[in-house]
């Protein structure tokens, strides 16, 4: 039996999260604003969560129709099985409501109608007077756009960024599933170049890369919401991690460095390093202009300070204005990936990109400059 998968992600790694999907071998893949769609059956929902490096939650799509009246959305949520997916304890908040051009505008309404109407049908199909909601979590989601409703269950639970490598939170880091998503769009090679963070903070960047370096699965160490569920034998998920496990390139080479100048983030990211598993990827203190390095081919991704507030804003582009130098001077042949919200940072870097994206970082307008190098 094969579902609607539903694999959310930020806008402008659309495409990126269609290629990781591929790659894991789906072939109806869906590419829409904000998510790709694709089919699957219960252990996909396993490989999905473990695997796609860029989404945020995969949903089961579990009915998709129009209606512009509440008595259409009860009607037609009452039509769904929902029993297949929720058991009779189980706990099923509809939490995540969004409404776009549509007559049904009113979250809290469309959220306790599809909530009465999924009660309505579960207690029918488990033949029963009262849900207590005491066990598994199966959070619904309704999305409504041009009167259009797609109503879907996360399987995820906590967002799939949450690797359970990060062991420190007080230093705003990167979004993981961003930090993948940059370097999947750089299409780096480990075995081929070296890479570069000299802006590492906690070294997300990195984790990231060593994790796409060494094959290993960035879910493989959380757990997800649908691992409690009755309908997904727990043996989907055990041959899931256990191939996960399997497809680790244990004796992959790379080279990955990272430095920055503030000590106490580079704790951070040691102690992230190390619970991330990966030994080789190395961070030292170090002040932009004091980076350096033997190769002469490379690859610095990079997220450097953006200066949200106006009085930062000289001393950053001054930052910038070094970054131009010191990588032009220092790693003339390298390619380069800066992520900054700077509309004029090529101006101050002294550089044309050869490509820039528009990509959204924390609800921050950015830009993803790319500058290749000689073997781009
Ligand atoms: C936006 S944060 C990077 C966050 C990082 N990607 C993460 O996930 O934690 C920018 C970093 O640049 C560092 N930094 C700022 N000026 C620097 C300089 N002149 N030399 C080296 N590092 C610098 C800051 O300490 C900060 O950690």
């Amino acid at each position: 039996m094969t579902f609607t998968l539903i694999a959310t992600t930020t806008m402008g790694f659309e495409a990126v999260l269609a290629r990781e999907i591929k790659a894991l071998g789906y072939k109806d893949v869906k590419v829409f604003d904000h998510k790709v769609e694709f089919q699957g059956d219960y252990r996909d929902i396993c490989r999905a969560n473990i695997w796609l490096r860029t989404a945020g939650r995969i949903y089961i799509k579990i009915g998709e129709f129009e209606a512009t009246t509440f008595d259409e959305l009860f009607d037609k949520t009452t039509a769904l099985d929902w029993a297949q997916w929720i058991g009779k304890d189980d706990k099923f908040p509809v939490a995540d409501v969004t409404s776009r051009k549509s007559a049904l505008f009113s979250k809290s309404d469309c959220q306790s109608i599809v909530k009465k109407a999924v009660v309505t049908q579960l207690k029918k199909a488990h033949s029963c007077e009262t849900l207590p909601e005491t066990k598994a979590s199966c959070p619904i989601r309704i999305q409504i756009e041009n009167d259009k409703v797609i109503l879907s269950i996360d399987s995820s639970g906590s967002g799939l960024n949450k690797r359970g490598y990060r062991a420190h939170m007080d230093i705003a880091p990167l979004r993981e599933t961003l930090a993948a998503g940059l370097i999947l769009l750089s299409r780096w090679r480990p075995e081929e170049d070296m890479l570069m963070d000299p802006f590492c903070g906690t070294g997300t960047l990195l984790i990231e890369a060593g994790l796409i370096a060494k094959n290993i699965a960035p879910g493989l160490n959380r757990s997800f919401c649908s691992e409690r569920w009755s309908c997904i034998d727990s043996a989907h998920w055990r041959y899931v991690r256990q191939e996960a496990r399997d497809l680790i390139k244990k004796d992959a080479k790379y080279r990955i460095y990272g430095s920055d100048n503030n000590a106490r983030a580079l704790s951070i990211a040691n102690k992230n390093i190390e619970l991330a598993g990966l030994p080789d990827v190395f961070v030292q203190k170090r002040e932009l202009s004091e980076i350096s390095s033997r190769y002469e081919q490379g690859r610095i991704i990079t997220n450097p300070p953006y200066g949200h507030r106006l009085e930062e804003q000289p001393d950053i582009d001054l930052l910038y204005q070094e970054m131009g130098r010191v990588f032009k001077e220092k790693f003339p042949l390298w390619s380069y990936y800066v992520l900054t919200s700077c509309d004029y940072f090529e101006e101050l870097f002294g550089r044309e990109s050869n490509k820039h994206r528009k990509i959204y970082n924390g609800g921050i307008k950015c830009w993803y400059y790319q500058f290749f190098g000689r073997k781009s």
